[in-house]
């Protein structure tokens, strides 16, 4: 997976002196473009770096957070309930701790914040109960079988039948 286009408009920009450091903790992520270091780690390790690099001050940062595409639609990453894969949902597969084991092990309440508090879902915690019915009866693994168990929390007039998972919150 190419760090590209944007790595290479500030390329062009930079001078004889100029480096480019790129974070991506996802390690697919790869550069072949001149000038451009990059480090396959988390962006919040890059105060380490640069002070191990005897980097005291930047130009400047771009920040393009968040997931690319390229991750959405590759089943390895178990990101996308358009494929029947194994829930996983890790890019940094140094994080040890995959979304089969928070969906299964993580308590009603911690559930229940995470959608509520990263997801802003105001059935958070309908979701979180039926997640923890759900997996007593059975462990809750592809991914799929986890959006099956979240659309079971919404009325059956707010799921649009042929784009069923997307389209939930819009029509709530
Ligand atoms: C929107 S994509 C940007 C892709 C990149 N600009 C390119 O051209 O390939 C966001 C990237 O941020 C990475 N990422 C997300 N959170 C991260 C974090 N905490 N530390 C390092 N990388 C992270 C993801 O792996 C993803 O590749």
């Amino acid at each position: 997976m190419e760090v590209v286009v944007t790595a290479k408009i500030i390329l062009n920009k930079l001078d004889i002196s100029g480096k480019l450091i790129a974070f991506d903790y996802d390690k697919k992520a790869a550069s072949t473009l001149p000038k451009i270091l990059l480090i396959n780690d988390n962006f919040s390790n890059m105060k380490n770096y640069l002070k191990n690099m005897n980097i005291s001050s930047v130009d400047g940062f771009l920040c393009d957070l968040g997931l690319s595409s390229l991750q959405i639609d590759n089943k390895d990453y178990g990101l996308s309930y358009r494929f029947d894969s194994l829930l996983d949902m890790q890019i940094n597969k140094n994080a040890r701790i995959s979304a089969k084991e928070i969906i299964n092990n993580y308590s009603f309440q911690e559930l229940a914040d995470i959608f509520y508090y990263y997801g802003e879902e105001r059935r958070a915690k309908r979701i979180a109960r039926k997640i923890c019915e759900q997996r007593r009866k059975e462990e809750i693994n592809p991914n799929k079988q986890l959006a099956n168990t979240v659309v079971s929390c919404f009325p059956r007039k707010n799921i649009n039948r042929r784009r069923w998972h997307t389209k939930i919150r819009e029509k709530n």
